[in-house]
């Protein structure tokens, strides 16, 4: 269907910061050649003697901003012919929230060109006069700010990985991905191993009880207990109809009101953008 392995190329100035990528069972997939994977160092791609890859920002203020020309021949190294199924991932602390769904949108892709910003970031034209050519998302992995875009490519890339079927022990992602807490917006429940006793903690009596029913139903109040807790921005976002009167009332323990009205959690689809 989708054809070949994922290509993935990776533009920074530290390029052995991403030697993780070759570890591990992500290491496995690119050495099996089910990802293509190539680290390319950006000065490289700089013509002075010392090799420059950034200057002083326009308007003023503090640090430095990376030159627009030295990006430009970088991505053109890597940039295919047939650019349909190529995005370009720009890290910053300043893009859309990486996601699950994201992740999933990239997993499809044929190509995946990261590029790692340092400093104060990258000329924003390099991004835009991309954007004439390529898909680029300008991706955030959370509300912190990192020294570069290096450690966030090391977690787009694995959370991306994982999804393509055979890559990272992943047998079964229809299953995983279409049932339990997660495709509910919630959080996992706990789980339990022997030995049934730990520093004086009893494992919970109902997960051996042999009650699948029981079982199934104290999971997924688990689940409920604890994104009521930890992340009360996901209740939000559930709808009445998904839930049951024993999830209802797990919520009015954990002290969230049943709604009267259904519950506003995004601009309509028109205006979202
Ligand atoms: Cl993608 N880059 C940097 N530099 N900082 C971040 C980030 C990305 N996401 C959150 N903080």
């Amino acid at each position: 269907m989708t054809a070949g392995p994922l290509r993935i190329d990776v533009i920074t100035i530290f390029p052995e910061y991403l030697a993780p990528l070759r570890e591990s069972l992500l290491g496995r997939a690119v050495s099996d050649g089910m990802i293509d994977l190539a680290v390319h160092d950006l000065r490289q791609f700089a013509p002075d003697r010392h090799r420059t890859v950034d200057d002083t920002p326009y308007g003023g203020g503090a640090g430095m901003v990376m030159k627009p020309d030295v990006w430009g021949r970088a991505l053109d190294s890597v940039l295919p012919v047939e650019r349909s199924r190529t995005t370009l991932v720009v890290p910053t602390p300043a893009g859309e929230p990486f996601s699950q769904s994201v992740a999933e949108q990239l997993a499809g892709r044929g190509q995946l060109i990261f590029a790692c910003g340092r400093y104060e970031g990258i000329d924003q034209r390099v991004a835009d006069h991309a954007a004439t050519s390529v898909d680029v998302r300008e991706l955030s992995i959370g509300d912190y700010v990192l020294a570069g875009g290096e450690a966030a490519v090391l977690v787009i890339v694995e959370a991306v990985a994982r999804l393509i079927p055979g890559v990272l022990g992943n047998p079964t992602s229809a299953v995983t991905d279409s049932f339990g807490a997660g495709s509910l917006g919630l959080l996992e429940h706990p789980s339990y191993t022997r030995p049934l006793v730990y520093q004086g903690l009893s494992v919970p009596a109902v997960l051996l009880s042999g009650h699948h029913g029981q079982i199934e139903r104290w999971r997924r109040s688990e689940s409920l207990r604890r994104t009521a807790r930890r992340r009360p921005d996901l209740i939000a976002l559930l709808t009445a109809a998904g839930l049951d009167p024993a999830d209802m009332q797990v919520l009015g323990e954990e002290g969230f009101a049943a709604d009267p009205q259904p519950a506003i959690s995004s601009p309509p689809a028109d205006l979202a953008d």
